[in-house]
């Protein structure tokens, strides 16, 4: 397997396009796992190419970012998705399963965050600033949609701005 080092910002239309059937955001704290998101940005602050990820503060995810301080981000090509990754990586918990067993791991290359075989554009990060989202300024429209169910009071996204440190493709040849 070898990675083709890519310029990142090349890629901005294919990210985008494919964020709303969802990304893979994954960690690798007290084990590896990852998570469909399909809110984010790739983008600049302080000079610095950075992708910024929400993640709510009830994802197994949180506390590995918490603890790591970094992710590696894993993007489908060509729409090709995988909906059983989808499925286990987007509606189960890393507290309940291991979900290093439903995807092919590759060893990262700069942080200590393994990319996917599967989803081959990977983005590795180290996080750069991370920000917790306040109640009072939120329109009252998002916090009826998204924070207003039982389970979901007070169950607020944190924003996780990874600073980019490498950008490749895995390649199978
Ligand atoms: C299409 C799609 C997009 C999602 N986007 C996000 C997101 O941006 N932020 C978030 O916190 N959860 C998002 N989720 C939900 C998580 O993927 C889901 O709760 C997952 O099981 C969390 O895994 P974890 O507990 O192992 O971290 C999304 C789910 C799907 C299917």
């Amino acid at each position: 397997m070898r990675k083709e080092k890519i310029n990142v910002f090349d890629y901005a239309n294919e990210i985008n396009s494919v964020l709303r059937p969802g990304i893979l955001l994954n960690t690798n704290g007290d084990k590896f796992n990852s998570m469909v998101i399909g809110w984010g940005h790739l983008g600049i602050i302080w000079g610095m190419e950075t992708f910024t990820v929400y993640v709510r503060q009830s994802r197994y995810t949180k506390a590995q970012i918490d603890k790591t301080k970094e992710f590696t981000l894993s993007v489908p090509l060509d729409k090709k998705f995988d909906k059983e990754i989808i499925r286990v990586c987007g509606s189960l918990s890393g507290n309940d399963i291991n979900k290093a067993d439903y995807v092919t791991l590759v060893e990262p290359q700069t942080n200590h965050t393994p990319g996917i075989k599967e989803y081959p554009l990977t983005i590795e990060c180290e996080l750069l600033y991370a920000q917790d989202q306040v109640l009072e300024k939120m329109p009252e429209s998002v916090i009826e949609r998204y924070y207003s169910d039982e389970e979901d009071v007070g169950n607020f996204h944190t924003a996780y701005i990874g600073r980019i440190v490498d950008a490749y493709i895995i390649k199978e040849d």
